[in-house]
């Protein structure tokens, strides 16, 4: 990826993406570095931090790679004074991190059967740890007239399913912290943003998802394909820019219409194809 200044978008900007060392964190840190912006490569997992960052310094970007866990507000503290110190200020945050691996969706079922470590995990990170970035970068923001909070969701947050309880609470949960967020600090410049997002293939989460559910997925998302990690990452890229200014308080579907449809849609689809009509 080349860096090029025609499409710098958020030059001068400072933006901290929690989780970005793999997955959509990581192409919105690219995307971001690649429209202007000094980008803080958050994530627990230090050495995943370091090459993206690194990644991104040798395509002409700025980057600083951060290990935090987002569950400690101890280091969410040291996060905030490192990046003040080396930037002087914070534009962006996109709340990105979640626990998602393999182990955290086995034990994360439905009610009677979550594992409470699981479901405990999951409102740590996923919903405690952006509160707690909030709470840690708004003082920051205001200091400067404001800036952009993005918040990465789920339509598991939105809509009944069989499995991943504790992820869907959380994400229901963060839906609403963005919009405390907008409630309590717009006013004073700071914008705050939910992103739903549907079934995106990345290198790390989602690839040992197996392939028939994928498909299942597939059947119900109107778009031809599953996404990709750019088209979420050019939406990031769009709210935390001054492009999105009048745009605060909501939740944006990035889901390929996952959630915009009947939900009898594909079994009637089918039928209709069968009876080779779709005359009700
Ligand atoms: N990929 C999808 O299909 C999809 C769909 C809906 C929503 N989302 C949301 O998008 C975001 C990114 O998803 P992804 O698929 O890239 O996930 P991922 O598992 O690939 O990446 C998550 C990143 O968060 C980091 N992380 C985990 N715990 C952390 C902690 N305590 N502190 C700091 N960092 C931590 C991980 O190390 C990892 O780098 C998540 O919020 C997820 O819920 C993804």
């Amino acid at each position: 990826m080349t860096i090029t200044t025609t499409t710098a978008r958020l030059e001068g900007k400072v933006a901290i993406i929690t989780g970005s060392g793999a997955g959509l964190g990581a192409e919105c840190a690219h995307v971001l570095a690649a429209h202007g912006a000094r980008v803080v490569v958050a994530d627990i997992n230090f050495e995943s931090a370091s090459e993206t960052a690194a990644a991104i310094v040798a395509a002409g970007g700025e980057a600083m790679a951060w290990r935090t866990d987002v569950t400690s507000e101890d280091d969410i503290r040291a996060m905030v004074a490192a990046v003040i110190a080396r930037y002087g200020r914070i534009d962006v945050l996109h709340n990105n991190a979640a626990a998602l691996d393999t182990a955290q969706r086995g034990a994360d079922r439905d009610v009677c059967n979550v594992a409470i470590e699981a479901w405990d995990r999951a409102m740590n990170v996923n919903v405690r740890g952006a509160m707690l970035c909030c709470k840690h970068v708004i003082p920051e923001m205001l200091k400067i007239g404001g800036g952009s909070i993005i918040h990465s969701t789920s339509g598991f947050g939105l809509l009944g399913d069989v499995t991943l309880t504790a992820y869907a609470a959380s994400k229901a949960a963060l839906m609403q912290l963005s919009r405390s967020v907008a409630a309590q600090y717009g006013k004073q410049g700071v914008r705050s943003n939910a992103i739903m997002i549907g079934f995106v293939i990345n290198d790390h989460a989602q690839k040992s998802v197996p392939q028939e559910i994928k498909d299942i997925l597939l059947a119900q998302h109107l778009t031809p394909a599953l996404g990709h990690p750019r088209q979420i990452a050019n939406v990031v890229l769009f709210l935390a820019s001054d492009e999105s200014s009048f745009i605060t308080g909501d939740t944006l579907a990035v889901d390929g219409g996952f959630t915009s449809h009947s939900p009898a849609m594909v079994p009637l689809r089918e039928f209709f194809e069968r009876m080779g009509s779709n005359k009700l």
